[in-house]
């Protein structure tokens, strides 16, 4: 029997709530594949910074670094300053186990869900590798006589061959494992960003050319990208880019799939310890009321699977919340599904 050790970090808000769904429905695949998964549950988040001034211990990193997969609930609490945990858990964790790729699939299960008129499940299956190590996401800069009238803030966007090429080539092996249309589009800025997707444009066709001659490049400004997600969805087999831009046009993505609700991600280092999460926040206003979607937490579950090898259990998950988002829930929205929380995650336990 395989077995495999998890970290969990309910973290705040509905975090909790949703990740306990997701080890329901993971514990029921567990036992239909004969995986074992054991969980060490972390208490990091908002609360315990309240409480201890504590964000992420060093000595908790350390430990994450021995797990291959960490699963997350969510991260932001109302009381604490923007930035504070966001930057001191998720994107401090993200660096530091150099989990340089953001893997955000973008599928639409039910066309009930899609806001955009006339498209369908056939029309909505992407997947966006967003570089998550660089970027501007880095801190590099500053502000020169702060508080002043003549105050400069400087936000630089780092971007390293080394960095480009690694998050291209896992794009490029990606779209090869994937097997849809054999085609990744590079989502940038060339028109104005002229040194930063400079790099990325060259490093992209010369990695292409050489090593992946299988898979068609194609190319798209951000802003198109944005117009072409609402009018042709279909054109999109796999997306590479930036961090930056990766964060704001998965935002956009998670909508035309059917909302936060449904939409998850993986923080993925290859050779190192990967995190899974929904990617819909804390949703403080719901917390405790047993109302909060927790179908992208078991994606994310889902997710975890695929990534430790376990692709058949993986692909059952996927079946069964295609089949309780298609034939049980009203809404993917919080409060509105016609099931609370809990019945959610039973409904695709039960389905499993
Ligand atoms: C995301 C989030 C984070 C990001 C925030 C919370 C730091 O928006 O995972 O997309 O910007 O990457
Ligand atoms: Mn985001």
């Amino acid at each position: 029997m395989k077995s495999y050790n998890i970290a969990v970090i309910g973290g705040d808000g509905t975090g909790p709530e949703v990740v306990r769904e997701a080890i329901k429905v993971l514990d029921v695949a567990s036992a239909k594949f004969q995986l074992k998964l054991n969980y060490t549950h972390y208490d990091i988040g908002g609360d315990r910074y309240l409480k201890t001034g504590e964000v992420l211990p060093d000595s908790v990193i350390s430990e994450l670094r021995k797990f291959p997969a960490i699963l997350l609930g969510a991260i932001g609490h109302p009381e604490v300053k923007p930035g504070i945990l966001e930057k001191g858990i998720l994107l401090r964790t993200r660096f530091e186990l150099e989990q340089y790729i953001n893997l955000r699939p973008v599928k639409l299960y039910d066309e009930r869900f899609c806001p955009l008129k006339d498209k369908k499940p056939e029309h909505i299956d992407f997947v966006v590798v967003r570089e998550n190590n660089e970027g501007l996401y880095t801190g590099a800069g500053g502000f020169v006589f702060k508080g002043t009238p003549h105050e400069i803030a400087v936000q630089e966007s780092i971007n390293s061959r080394r960095g480009v090429e690694r998050c291209l080539r896992y794009a490029f092996e990606y779209t090869r494992k994937r097997n849809k249309d054999k085609k990744l589009t590079l989502c940038g800025k060339t028109n104005v960003l002229t040194f930063a997707f400079d790099l990325w444009e060259r490093a992209f066709h010369e990695v292409g050319q050489k090593d992946f001659p299988d898979i068609k490049r194609d190319y798209a400004h951000v802003d198109a990208t944005t117009m072409w997600f609402v009018k042709n969805p279909e054109w999109f087999d796999v997306i590479v880019t930036d961090n930056m831009f990766g964060d704001i046009i998965t935002d956009l993505g998670a909508m035309v799939q059917g909302g936060m609700g449904i939409a998850a991600g993986g923080n993925i280092n290859p050779e190192g310890t990967s995190m899974f999460e929904p990617i819909g926040g804390s949703a403080p206003k719901y917390t405790g009321m047993n109302v909060i979607n927790p179908l992208a937490a078991i994606c994310a579950g889902q997710m975890m699977l695929d990534f430790l090898g376990e692709t058949e259990a993986a692909k059952a998950i996927e079946t069964a919340v295609i089949k309780v988002t298609r034939e049980k829930v009203k809404s993917l929205a919080a409060g509105k599904m016609g099931y609370s929380t809990t019945e959610v995650g039973d409904l695709v336990a039960a389905t499993l």
